[in-house]
C-alpha cells in the first residue's frame, strides 16, 4: 500500500517556504498530494486554477508530488485518496495555536488521519503568501521569496 500524505493549503500563491515543506515531505512519504483548499478566513488573489497551474509548474521536478484541488473538508479529501497523513509546516510559535485548533478538529472529524508537522527552514520562518503579496503589490523584490514562475505571475497581477 502506498504511503500517501496530503499537503493542504491556500497556496495563494506558493512560496519558497511552501516548497521547502513539500520537498522535505516528499522525501519521507511515497506520494505527496499538494491540495488547494478553501480557507474561509482568506480572500484570494489567484483563482484556484491559477494556483494549481503554478503549483504544477514549480513541483514538476518532484516525481512523487501530485497537485489537486478540493472543495470541502480536508479530511474528506484525505480519506478519498487513501492518505493516512496530513503535512503542515510550522514557522513560529505564532502558528501553533491555529495549527493545534485545525489539527484537533480534523482528528475529531476523522481519527484515522494523523497530522505531521515539519519545522520550516529558518530562512523562511517570516515568510507567508500574504507578506509576499504585500511586497509584490508595491513592486518590491520578491525573487528570494517565491519560485521564478510565481514572481512572474505576481508581477503580471500587479503591473
Ligand atoms: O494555507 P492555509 O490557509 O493555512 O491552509 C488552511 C487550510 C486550507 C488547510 C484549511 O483552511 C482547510 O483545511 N480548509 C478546508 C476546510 C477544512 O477541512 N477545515 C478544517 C476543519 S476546521
Amino acid at each position: 500500500m502506498t504511503n500517501i500524505a496530503v499537503c493542504p493549503g491556500s497556496f495563494d500563491p506558493v512560496t519558497l517556504g511552501h516548497m521547502d515543506i513539500i520537498q522535505r515531505g516528499a522525501k519521507v512519504f511515497e506520494e505527496v498530494r499538494v491540495v488547494v483548499l478553501n480557507n474561509s478566513a482568506k480572500k484570494s488573489l489567484f483563482s484556484v486554477e491559477e494556483r494549481i497551474q503554478l503549483l504544477k509548474e514549480v513541483t514538476k521536478g518532484i516525481p512523487n508530488v501530485q497537485v489537486d484541488s478540493f472543495d470541502g473538508l480536508l479530511v474528506d479529501y484525505a480519506a478519498a485518496v487513501n492518505a493516512k497523513a496530513i503535512i503542515r509546516g510550522l514557522r513560529a510559535v505564532s502558528d501553533f495555536e491555529y495549527e493545534m485548533q485545525i489539527t484537533s478538529m480534523n482528528r475529531v472529524l476523522n481519527e484515522k488521519i494523523e497530522t505531521f508537522f515539519i519545522m520550516t527552514n529558518n530562512q523562511y520562518s517570516f515568510l507567508s503568501s500574504s507578506i509576499v503579496k504585500e511586497v509584490a503589490k508595491y513592486h518590491g523584490n520578491i525573487s528570494e521569496l517565491v519560485p521564478f514562475e510565481v514572481e512572474l505571475a505576481l508581477k503580471e497581477k500587479f503591473k
